[in-house]
């Protein structure tokens, strides 16, 4: 049987990948560990809930024995441009959150554990267009830093110590739930809030800003079904591109802007944010996992923004339910 723990249960994935987790397994079998963000209600409600700081190697350890966890799946993490600003917190989330969790992960004998990654891994001298999953690195952001390190540390874990690691790169992240924090693809979740309510959106970057992205049901499927994976298909493990589709600012507008008549975008760039976004690649090979783990995803362009504005229309009560 599954006994799960999910750490940043309040974020934007965590939020989504709980109640999914807990309708697979059982409500009872998946934990939500939140910090100081709280647990949204419906997975407080729901089922059971802890706070964990990762940053404490202590209370990874007792949530892990307290509650019988066989499984992680490790999601909270400071995103690319707070972690920019915020280096000392994101050195203690991102670098060493990530090795309390591996480390108390590898003591306890537990089965498996799932750390996202994230196209950041990629830097200024990846080969930009459909990059290949297993290329030059070389991310120059702190966030895409500790991505790198997650994966080797994961491949380290898994050869060396026999735990059984996994993880995807995710593009940035689109989805109605949970609000994005201070990453750099957020102007493709803050967008559809725009359209909605003011039918306008300044974007911080700039028009051809191209980057990979997917809509969370996508997300969160990838993250399942590689968990689900026969692990004796598996030749990559915390490493695999996996891509869904990739868009322009201006792309996005225009697809946003035929389904709401009057919508405009206009264009206030914010520097650091478009830096990163210009380290980071166009499109992404998926082929390792389409072959490992035969990933394969269902939302395009047009069907994510048709369901965004559908649901978030809802959430923000601008259309009947
Ligand atoms: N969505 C993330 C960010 O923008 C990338 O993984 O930071």
């Amino acid at each position: 049987m599954r006994r799960i723990l999910v750490t940043g249960a309040a974020g934007q994935i965590g939020s989504e990948l709980v109640p999914a987790l807990r309708k697979l397994y059982g409500a009872d079998n998946v934990v939500a560990a939140g910090h100081r963000t709280p647990i949204p209600d419906d997975i407080k409600l729901a089922g059971p809930c802890t706070t964990v700081d990762v940053c404490s190697y202590e209370e990874v350890d007792a949530a892990i024995r307290h509650h019988h966890v066989d499984t992680v799946y490790h999601m909270s993490s400071i995103l690319s441009a707070l972690a920019e600003e915020r280096r000392d917190v994101a050195h203690q989330v991102n670098i060493n959150g990530l090795y309390n969790v591996l480390e108390a992960s590898a003591a306890n004998g537990l089965e498996r554990v799932m750390l996202p990654s994230s196209i950041a891994a990629f830097g200024p001298d990846t080969p930009r267009d459909n990059t290949p999953n297993d290329t030059l690195q070389r991310p120059n952001t702190l966030y895409g830093i500790s991505k790198v390190f997650g994966e080797l540390l994961g491949e380290y874990y898994c050869s060396k110590l026999g735990l059984d690691v996994r993880g995807a790169r995710l593009p940035g992240i689109i989805s109605w739930k949970t609000e994005p924090t201070a990453g750099t693809t957020d102007y493709a979740v803050a967008i559809f809030y725009g359209a909605i309510r003011d039918r306008r959106y300044t974007c911080y970057l700039g028009p051809d800003t191209r980057l990979p992205m997917m809509y969370m049901p996508d997300a969160i499927r990838s993250i399942i079904d590689l968990a689900q994976a026969d692990f004796d298909k598996l030749k990559h493990h915390a490493d695999f591109n996996v891509g869904a589709m990739s868009f322009t600012p201006s792309e996005l507008a225009e697809a946003v802007g035929k389904r709401v008549p009057g919508f405009t975008m206009d264009y206030e760039l914010d520097p650091r944010r478009q830096a990163i976004a210009d380290s980071w690649p166009n499109s992404l090979d998926d082929g390792a996992a389409r072959r490992e783990w035969a990933w394969a995803p269902r939302y395009d362009l047009g069907a994510m923004v048709d369901d965004m504005l559908e649901n978030l229309g809802r959430k923000l009560g601008t259309t009947k339910a």
